[in-house]
């Protein structure tokens, strides 16, 4: 049987990757913080269904020793590094802290992997951050790099990390370039899940207002259950790579709203207020994936577009606030 260990395992991608892993008969081993182990139900909400088929290791991605125990002990086939500080506005107000736990939690992880399971296969998660303020459009594999924030500039340090592992020492180390991802189980930090949160609490008479910032900022926002499977067809390759995923796509801020507001009966302009709090001190202004690469040589293409995926989110987020309520 595989064994697969994946960091970042309560969060979006990591409950969609584990479900996706114990469907194909994968043994699962997942990281986390011994906080989260002590705090279940508001820690581990997203894998709670998951809890009695996996094996949780409490370590600390600020700790090469905690890290290395669990590699010894896992000795995994897979691993998939999912783990980080992956929201672009805290990273500017605490850069120190993005940049120290992103950067070196990945170069721990691929240190204690080369010493304990060197035949491992290393998923990183890079980020389409890292194309920043974007030289062509659409960004691929080949378009350079110029991060606009602390986390994108982390993420092309852990880029350049797992390809200079693959260089170095052979290690099966592969880089997936994801643009935005999103589902029901996203965040509530992240725009489109606050948009689609606060949609229900005003139809449900609970909230009368949605505070954002840029509205002009245009995204490639495809669907996180997709895109667990493009980072398993990359460990599943002859060669290691880099690869980009995304929609080929590109909608503003302005478009979620617009269509999250329409999918729930109501107007934007009656309840969007625009709040310099969340304007960011550089943004990315647009991005937009050209996943060529990705469909050719692994079979990968987006099953969820948009427009489904904005009604999918307006809708869970309308269910979950009903059966709270009853
Ligand atoms: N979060 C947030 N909140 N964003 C807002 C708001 C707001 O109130 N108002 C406007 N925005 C704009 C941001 O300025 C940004 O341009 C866009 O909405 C998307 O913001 P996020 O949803 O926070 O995501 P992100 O694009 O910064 O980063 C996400 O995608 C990356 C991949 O491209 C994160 O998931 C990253 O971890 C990921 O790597």
């Amino acid at each position: 049987m595989k064994r697969a260990l994946i960091t970042g395992i309560t969060g979006q991608d990591g409950s969609y990757l584990t479900e996706f892993l114990l469907n194909k008969g994968y043994e699962v081993h997942g990281i986390v913080r011994r906080v989260a182990i002590e705090a279940p139900a508001s820690r581990l909400w997203r894998i709670h269904h998951l809890l009695d088929k996996i094996t949780l290791h409490a370590a600390s991605m600020e700790s090469y020793a905690s890290l290395f125990n669990v590699v010894e002990k896992c000795k995994p086939h897979e691993c998939y590094h999912l783990a980080a500080q992956s929201f672009v506005s805290y990273s500017f107000e605490d850069a120190f802290s993005t940049i120290n736990t992103n950067i070196n939690g990945t170069l721990y992880l691929l240190s204690a992997l080369k010493e304990r399971a060197p035949q491992c296969k290393f998923y990183f998660a890079a980020s389409s951050e890292m194309f920043g303020k974007v030289k062509e459009t659409p960004q691929s594999e080949s378009t350079p790099f110029h991060p606009r924030s602390p986390y994108g500039i982390s993420k092309v340090a852990g880029f350049d990390l797992a390809r200079n592992y693959r260089e170095s020492y052979d290690t099966f180390a592969c880089n997936g370039i994801l643009f935005n991802h999103e589902s029901p189980r996203r965040g509530f930090e992240f725009v489109t899940r606050k948009i689609t949160s606060t949609v229900a609490r005003i139809k449900a008479g609970k909230e009368k207002e949605l505070r954002l910032g840029n509205l002009e900022a245009k995204r490639d926002w495809g669907f996180a259950g997709d895109y667990v499977e493009a980072m398993w067809l990359m460990l599943q390759q002859d060669q290691p790579d880099d690869y980009v995923i995304a929609t080929n796509e590109t909608h503003s801020v302005k478009e979620f709203v617009q269509l999250a507001f329409e999918s729930a009966g109501l107007n934007w302009e009656d309840y969007v207020v625009i709040d310099k709090l969340f304007y960011r001190p550089a943004e990315v202004k647009l991005l937009q994936g050209d996943y060529q690469k990705s469909e050719k040589k692994l079979g990968w293409q987006p099953k969820v577009k948009f427009q489904t995926l904005v009604g999918m989110m307006v809708e869970e987020d309308i269910h979950g606030i009903r059966s709270n309520s009853r």
